[in-house]
């Protein structure tokens, strides 16, 4: 019967429990575990996916049941299309990036599709999965210029009965993009409307795309962590590096998100890197997400302090002594509009002396702690700080310093351009700071 019976299941727990990353794993699950869940997340998976990546796709999506959850998957089905229609003799012809679907086409789209589907619906059971095949029944659809384009539709109405059958069986829902209009007539529908219509129905916690890439890339070809469209969407639709198939994923990232509650995000991974990408802050690939934008401030007055203090001490897991908020003279303050993330520069000896960095686990999951620093460091190109050296953060700290000094408890550090003899001074005034936390258990 099922092939993850309760006992599995929390054997698996347990066992990812104690990996190195154990308690954020434990945290996500729970999170995850805690959503409807056919709105725990949709998942698109290319065509390419499925012809390339099969058995590694399977296990990824088998995976997900086995520890109790049960996303919805979209598939295309774009090369396996492109070979049926050529050995039938149909030329594929493009229009607006749809491909216009003559009704002599119809049939066969309908079986190759459906073929791709079961396809992927026995390879997450032969990994010990759960899935049921809906090829049909969730997009009504209208068509769209049927002189132009064909038999192509958009959607006008998703039916999520069989979806919902399917997550309270506990399988994952394998969908195709194949539509009917209200009168019966099946339509062709683009992967990507397709997921547009179901996420707006939907709304679910996270959306995910299986690419074999793995990522949206940078500049030199690195996979980006993290994108903040409040404060990165602007800037990246500008850049140079940033090609034109990139740019519509953004825009179509983007309308997805808008569309979505602020909790939900966009993830772009590979099939081997999803378990990693959904149960870690870090992640592997690339989280996107609406965010939220940066408040800049030079005094207190137009901070909330007592969020600030929440930030603080959830952050470091200790609060800040008494009287720290009410002693403090800001410099510059960068805090998200939710107080996940913060800043907090004053003078030391004239120079900028970064007085606390706080973030939140889960907002450093969401790149805020890095769009935090990056402010922080724009404004601030030469900069003090020290940290306990206890403090987990001082990995990235060193990798951010151009210099550090470390004496017993503490370690301070610098960054910017200046040599050792400019930054003595201001280096032992910072030693001698009292502590601004109370000490650590
Ligand atoms: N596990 C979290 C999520 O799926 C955070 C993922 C972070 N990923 C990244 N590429 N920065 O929502």
């Amino acid at each position: 019967m099922s092939s993850n019976p309760p006992g599995v299941r929390q054997t698996i727990v347990q066992l990812l429990s104690h990996m190195r990353d154990g308690k954020e794993i434990r945290e996500y699950l729970h999170r995850f575990s805690g959503i409807d869940q056919e709105r725990f997340a949709v998942i698109k998976v290319g065509g390419a996916v499925i012809q390339d990546d099969l058995e590694g796709l399977a296990a990824a999506l088998a995976f997900l049941q086995t520890v109790g959850l049960t996303p919805v998957v979209v598939h295309g089905g774009g090369p396996q299309l492109d070979t049926a229609l050529e050995a039938a003799g149909i030329e594929t012809e493009r229009v607006d990036g749809l491909r216009v679907t003559r009704d002599a086409a119809i049939p066969i789209i309908r079986d190759t599709l459906t073929q791709a589907n079961l396809t992927l619906v026995d390879a997450i059971r032969n990994a010990g999965g759960r899935a049921a095949a809906v090829p049909r029944g969730v997009f009504e659809a209208r068509i769209v210029d049927e002189a132009r384009l064909g038999r192509v539709g958009e959607p006008s109405r998703i039916h999520l009965d069989l979806v919902g059958s399917a997550a309270r069986a506990g399988q994952a829902a394998i969908l195709a993009c194949l539509g009917e209009t209200a009168d019966g007539k099946l339509v062709n529908i683009n992967a990507d409307v397709a997921v547009r219509a179901l996420v707006h129905a939907l709304q679910p916690y996270k959306v995910v795309f299986l690419t074999g890439t793995g990522g949206l890339l940078d500049e030199d070809g690195d996979i980006l962590s993290s994108i903040n469209l409040a404060t990165d969407f602007a800037g990246l639709m500008e850049a140079e590096w940033v090609n034109g198939g990139m740019r519509l994923k953004l825009e179509e990232i983007k309308r997805l998100l808008d569309d979505l509650p602020l909790s939900s995000s966009v993830s772009i991974t590979r099939p081997a890197e999803l378990a990693r990408e959904l149960f870690t802050h870090a992640g592997a690939g690339t989280l996107i997400r609406r965010g939220e934008r940066i408040v800049e401030a030079d005094s207190k007055d137009s901070l909330d302090l007592a969020r600030l203090d929440a930030l603080v001490t959830k952050a470091f897991g200790r609060p800040a002594i008494a009287g720290y908020w009410d002693a403090l003279t800001v410099d510059r303050a960068f805090v998200t509009e939710s107080y996940r993330a913060a800043a907090i520069t004053t003078r030391l000896d004239g120079w900028v002396y970064l007085d606390k960095f706080a973030v939140l686990d889960d907002a450093r999951g969401e790149g805020l702690g890095r769009t935090v620093w990056q402010r922080l460091v724009d404004y601030a190109p030469r900069l003090i700080w020290r940290s306990r050296t206890s403090n987990p953060v001082n990995g990235f700290y060193f990798e951010e310093c151009d210099g550090a000094v470390r004496r017993d408890d503490w370690t301070v550090f610098w960054r910017g351009d200046m040599g050792p003899t400019e930054v003595a001074g201001v280096v032992e005034t910072a030693f001698a700071l009292p502590p601004t936390l109370e000490a650590p258990q």
